[in-house]
């Protein structure tokens, strides 16, 4: 069957004809193609088709597709007990291979899944602290809890209100009013419009939440020193600091944001990367913020939680990444960066289309927009047009390169992809942008 076969046979028994409304018809343009095969950089469709990944599974896949150490780790775990939902040697070996990466982590608990990690960081920092509030910054996305589903998507710019005083809007039916009334909303990368919010409510907030890059409204890095003072702040309010570095983790740098900016936060989140593409995430941090997990006095459970062989997996994965000096690391940044240097200079080199690309080392998006760069959310859904990032990334796909066509995601890198790749996606960003209405 080719993939608009599968797509008309899917649509009568999966909803929207699949498992998540960003992998459906709502952007890929007509219809999604059906993956049925992958390794390292490439992966081909129903069609016969073969693309160049630069979404690599939302992230999840730091060293592409079928990477051989990552299918030995977990076939060989696999075969000698897949999960015990027991103590084991391997869940050790991952935490502390995580501690040595990143040293804020010095407690860690497993868990299946991003939004997971953060609904349970939440409880904890609410526990521990004995407040209710939560701060999370507009245009943020932290997972599909519903205290966190609050003003993720890109609005028109009048329905945001003022940024002294942002309309929080809930992203999705089904959430009651008050599962999201504890949860302040402000912009971010505003250093002002943060202590005026902590001025006056400071002491009522448990944790403040933020991505290290904003990651979910294409990419954003935060401008120099904002990210030390969301910390300081927090530090004089009494508040935990708490970095979701859900996509930037094992990503931006061995020890993701907090590495690359310096940060010492009290509670961490990672998920996507450390897996490798399996349901593996961390809830981490400072020890006495962890313990609250001791014996259940902030409860969080889980059947899967450091499933054997999955967490074989990301052991073998971090370790791969780290072998001579961190050079798969490396790779991912050094191959961002030549992949967005050469948009840069397509970019530059024509005048059909305003259009830019930002990124922090191997995780990029681009904006047509006239605006030399984008620097918050309120710039994003003001000024970037997202429709035509769609019908670019739907032109680029029949061109062989495969991205999310959502300008509100972003592209990544993996170990796998080679210079050839870069020059490839390249050229044909180049042709596609003279096709580009
Ligand atoms: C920053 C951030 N936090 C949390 C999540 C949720 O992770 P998951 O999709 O694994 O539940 C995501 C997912 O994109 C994310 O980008």
């Amino acid at each position: 069957m080719n993939s608009l076969e599968l797509y008309e046979r899917a649509k009568s028994i999966l909803v929207q004809g699949g498992s998540s409304a960003s992998r459906s018809s709502l952007v890929f343009h007509p219809y999604p193609p059906s993956i049925e095969s992958g390794l390292g950089a490439r992966i081909v469709d129903a069609d016969g088709n073969s693309y160049i990944d630069w979404m690599m599974a939302f992230g999840a896949l730091p060293l592409g597709h079928a990477h051989p150490q990552i299918v030995a780790a977990v076939t060989q775990a696999a075969a000698r007990g897949i999960h015990f939902g027991a103590a084991s040697l391997v869940e050790i070996e991952l935490a502390e291979e995580i501690h040595a990466i990143v040293p804020a982590a010095e407690k860690v608990r497993f868990c299946n899944s991003g939004t997971e990690a953060v609904m349970a960081g939440i409880r904890l920092a609410r526990g521990v602290t004995g407040r209710r509030k939560i701060l999370k910054f507009e245009g943020h996305y932290h997972g599909w809890t519903d205290s966190m589903l609050v003003t993720t998507n890109a609005q028109r710019i009048a329905t945001l209100g003022h940024p002294n005083n942002p309309v929080p809007i809930i992203d999705s039916s089904g959430i009651p009013p008050g599962a999201v009334e504890d949860t302040i909303i402000v912009p971010w990368n505003d250093v002002d419009a943060l202590r005026r919010v902590m001025l006056d409510r400071g002491r009522e907030i448990a944790c403040v939440i933020t991505e290290g890059v904003m990651a979910n409204t294409g990419v954003i890095a935060p401008l120099d020193g904002y990210l030390q003072s969301v910390q300081s702040l927090c530090k004089s309010y009494d508040v935990l600091f708490y970095l979701d570095e859900t996509c930037t983790g094992f990503r931006v740098a061995p020890g993701g944001c907090a590495e690359l900016y310096g940060l010492d936060p009290d509670l961490i989140s990672f998920g996507k990367a450390l897996g490798q593409g399996f349901p593996l995430a961390a809830l981490c941090g400072r020890s006495s913020v962890m313990e609250g997990l001791e014996w259940g006095k902030v409860m969080h459970y889980g059947t899967f939680n450091a499933c054997r062989s999955l967490a074989a997996a990301a052991l073998a994965g971090l370790r791969e990444q780290r072998r001579d000096a961190n050079s798969g690391f490396k790779r991912l940044t050094t191959t961002g960066n030549h992949l967005s240097n050469g948009l840069r200079e397509v970019f530059a080199s024509q005048r059909r289309h305003p259009v830019i690309c930002q990124n922090v080392g191997g995780l990029l998006q681009v904006f047509f927009t006239e605006a030399p760069r984008i620097s918050d959310f309120r710039d994003y859904c003001r000024v970037v047009d997202s429709e035509k990032f769609t019908r670019f990334a739907n032109l680029l796909r029949t061109r062989g390169i495969y991205v999310n066509p959502s300008n509100a995601l972003h592209w990544v890198t993996s170990v796998s992809h080679s210079e050839n790749d870069v020059e490839q996606t390249v050229r044909a960003v180049e042709g596609c942008l003279a096709e580009l209405r």
